[in-house]
């Protein structure tokens, strides 16, 4: 399961690797071949991600590639120490201009830069920045009456591996989980939670409707926390991540947003998923929160979700969550894995 957290790192790591050795430039020589010239396979080969992102595939549509944003770029790619960057990139405070180029999102008029004014359906950007205002989108970024169009459009940016976990091996993960009992947990005697076959399993049916939450005996303040779980749908379960007033990381499906996204109690959802897809609802899937300061950071199946800062706690109890009613009486979330390591105060 660490491999989740891991993943991008590694694939980094393999890319080194087989440059050095060769075979990463002969792979991607190669697919340059197949490609029609200026096709993306041959980015992907290192931007996986970039293969479904919005940004990308919408463009792709219309047979604007990689190559057409940010030149050919064949240095950056053949580059074996990965130092040279790619032929263009654009700040933030080029974006907006670069996109309404005339050949591209043209604004009506004399104006510079394509706006509300200019799409098609002006109130669908009121609806969708009234919707978004003041939070974080999938992509990290959060909306303003400021924000450019990359804030609201895809997700095309590179996902930060979590840099703690990718360190090593010997990193000091900690199972939270043993595998036998309920050994570290609290209240050990809560029917709603038992340990079944080495698996840690919550139950959304009992004899009252409250909600029930499993509490770890040791309070933590800067931890990693990554767990690997499944659940029967439809589900309402979560993580605490300091106790009963702090964020809380949902398994659930509520309207448009998904497991992964955040509430703050007395606030409501602080960061909404609204990814579907990243989560496999027939199998194993692996959450992966950092809780640092007043930040709680998430990352689903390797892809990260977003942050969210919310004044909480500064330190407390984790906690797991499942709720009782209506439809999730009958749920049950079931947790293989379970593992965290406190973070230093400092980073
Ligand atoms: C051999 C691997 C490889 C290939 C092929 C590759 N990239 Fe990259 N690219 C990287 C790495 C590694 C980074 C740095 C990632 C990071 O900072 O996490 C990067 C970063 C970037 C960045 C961000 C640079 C920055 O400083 O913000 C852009 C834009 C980019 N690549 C575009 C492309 C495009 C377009 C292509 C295809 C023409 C391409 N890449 C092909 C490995 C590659
Ligand atoms: C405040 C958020 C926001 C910003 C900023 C924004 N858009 Fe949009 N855009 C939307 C929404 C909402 C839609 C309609 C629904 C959809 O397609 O997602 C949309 C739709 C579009 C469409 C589809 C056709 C149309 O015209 O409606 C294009 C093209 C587009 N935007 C381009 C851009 C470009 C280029 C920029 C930057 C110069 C930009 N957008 C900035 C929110 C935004
Ligand atoms: C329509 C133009 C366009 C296309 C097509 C496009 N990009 Fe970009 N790309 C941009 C812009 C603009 C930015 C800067 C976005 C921002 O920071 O908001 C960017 C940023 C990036 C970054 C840096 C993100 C970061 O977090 O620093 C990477 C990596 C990247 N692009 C890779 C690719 C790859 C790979 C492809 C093809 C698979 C591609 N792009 C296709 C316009 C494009």
């Amino acid at each position: 399961m660490r491999s989740y957290i891991r993943m991008r790192r590694y694939a980094i790591v393999a890319m080194v690797v087989g440059v050095v050795a060769g075979v990463s430039v002969i792979t991607v020589a190669e697919q340059s071949q197949i490609e029609k010239p200026g096709g993306n396979s041959k980015c992907y080969v290192c931007h996986p991600a970039m293969k479904t992102e919005e940004l990308t595939t919408v463009h792709l549509e219309m047979d604007v590639t990689c190559d057409q944003c940010h030149g050919e770029s064949t240095e950056h790619m053949h580059d074996e120490m990965l130092m040279t960057k790619p032929d263009l990139l654009f700040g933030r405070s080029q974006v907006r201009k670069m996109c309404s180029s005339p050949t591209c999102h043209k604004p009506a008029g004399e104006r510079q830069v394509y706006g509300r004014q200019d799409h098609k359906d002006p109130d669908a950007v009121d609806a969708f920045l009234e919707q978004w205002t003041g939070r974080m989108r999938p992509n990290g970024r959060n909306i303003t009456h400021d924000s450019i169009c990359t804030d609201c459009h895809g997700t095309h940016n590179i996902t930060k591996p979590l840099n703690t976990a990718a360190e090593d091996e010997q990193s000091q993960w900690i199972t939270l989980f043993n595998g036998r009992d309920l050994k570290g947990w609290n209240p050990a005697d809560d029917a709603s939670w038992t340990v079944k076959s080495g698996r840690l399993s919550g139950t959304g049916s009992s004899a009252d409707d409250k909600d029930r939450s499993l509490w770890t005996e040791t309070v933590y303040e800067d931890y990693l926390l990554a767990m690997t779980f499944r659940a029967t749908w439809p589900i309402h379960a979560g993580i605490w991540t300091r106790g009963e007033s702090s964020p809380r990381v949902e398994i659930f499906e509520s309207g448009q947003a998904v497991t992964g996204s955040v509430l703050v109690p007395g606030k409501g959802l602080a960061l909404a998923n609204l990814r579907e897809d990243l989560e496999d609802r027939e199998s194993w899937n692996t959450i992966s929160i950092k809780v640092q300061g007043d930040r709680v950071q998430v990352w689903l199946n390797g892809e990260e979700i977003g942050i969210v800062r919310a004044v909480g706690p500064a330190q407390g109890k984790i906690g797991l969550y499942i709720s009782k009613k209506g439809d999730s009486a009958s749920s049950e979330l079931t947790v293989r894995e379970m593992l965290i390591q406190p973070l230093d105060k400092a980073e």
